[in-house]
């Protein structure tokens, strides 16, 4: 599975994007380590906080599948019916990838389609970051 591929998987995942309250349609297609994808389009809802990211359905979809080990995620935007967007995970979604992913070395891929994207690190899009191993020395866990 290379990174075009996995864009063209976020770019089919993004036409099932249910967006009636922002019309800002995002796909993402998560690869993981064993080489299954899992792909994620937003679910909005009339009572606006329960709406979930793209990112997050793909990852609450694959974990709820028993994985827990993932390589890449390649993400894209856009408003319905315009073309597409260049869409940065947001900080909610970022700390969703690292509750599960090295930050070194898992990849977003990130752009405007299968011929125009940049590879990041979770590192490099969230700096300094806390995560599970912050609480291993807890005696209350
Ligand atoms: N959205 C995502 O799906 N992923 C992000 O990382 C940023 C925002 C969605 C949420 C909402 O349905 C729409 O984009 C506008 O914020």
């Amino acid at each position: 599975m290379d990174y075009k591929e996995l864009m063209r998987q976020a770019i089919e995942m993004r036409e099932r994007a249910y967006t009636p309250y922002s019309g800002y349609q995002v796909g993402a297609a998560l690869l993981s380590k064993s080489g299954t994808v899992y792909r994620g389009c937003n679910v909005e809802n009339a009572a606006y906080s329960p709406g979930i990211c793209a990112e997050r359905t793909a990852f609450v979809k694959a974990v709820s599948e028993g994985e827990r080990e993932f390589s890449a995620i390649a993400v894209i935007g856009g408003a319905a019916g315009g073309s597409l967007e260049l869409a940065p995970p947001c900080g909610i979604c970022r700390q969703v990838m690292r509750e599960f992913c090295n930050p070194d070395t898992f990849e977003i891929v990130l752009g405007t389609g299968p011929e125009d994207y940049k590879v990041y690190t979770l590192s490099q899009l969230l700096p300094l970051s806390f995560g599970p191993e912050n609480l291993e020395k807890q005696e209350n866990v």
